[in-house]
């Protein structure tokens, strides 16, 4: 009695074959990755995810005579001032508790939101809850004859 001997495929029928399931592996592998996609996007906020501001450089002159100044840069308003000592710093004016615009009074020189009552000082840290991380503080170059400010974004990209 004879074997039934069952007839091997041609060459070129395998390559399909092989190539085939290298795609559905490819396609299993994309649907099963999708989810935790899915709930990455969702976790990391647009904020964390945007680009740094191009540096943009201003005039002195700009200091009004309260010795302040509020620039649009990026997608950030940002409270430029010169202190007692002559020193400039620059703080972004989101409030750190829940993003609302702080406001700056010059009597008594602290920054106020007015959302839920938080306060900072003039240099940007907490001075009362319910906020309790200080404002966002920006790089500031400024030039050699001190007449020239360059605001740089020192925020991180994703
Ligand atoms: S957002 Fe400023 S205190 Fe809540």
């Amino acid at each position: 009695m004879n074997n039934p001997v069952t007839p091997s495929p041609p060459p070129e029928n395998a390559e399909k074959r092989h190539f085939l399931k290298q795609v559905l592996v490819g396609v299993g592998l994309a649907y099963s990755f999708a989810p935790f996609y899915a709930v990455w996007r969702y976790l990391v906020s647009p904020s964390e995810r945007r680009t740094p501001a191009a540096p943009l450089t201003f005039d002195t002159a700009l200091l009004n005579p309260s010795n302040y100044a509020i620039v649009r840069f990026g997608d950030k308003n940002v409270h430029i001032r010169r202190g007692e000592n002559g020193g400039l710093r620059a703080l972004n004016m989101r409030c750190t508790h829940a993003g609302c615009m702080v406001e700056w009074q010059n009597t008594p020189q602290k920054f106020v939101c007015h959302c839920h009552g938080a306060e900072f000082h003039a240099d940007g840290s907490v001075a009362k809850l319910p906020a309790t991380e200080p404002l966002e503080e920006l790089t500031l170059k400024i030039g050699a004859n001190a007449d020239r400010i360059t605001l740089f974004d020192d925020t991180k990209s994703r």
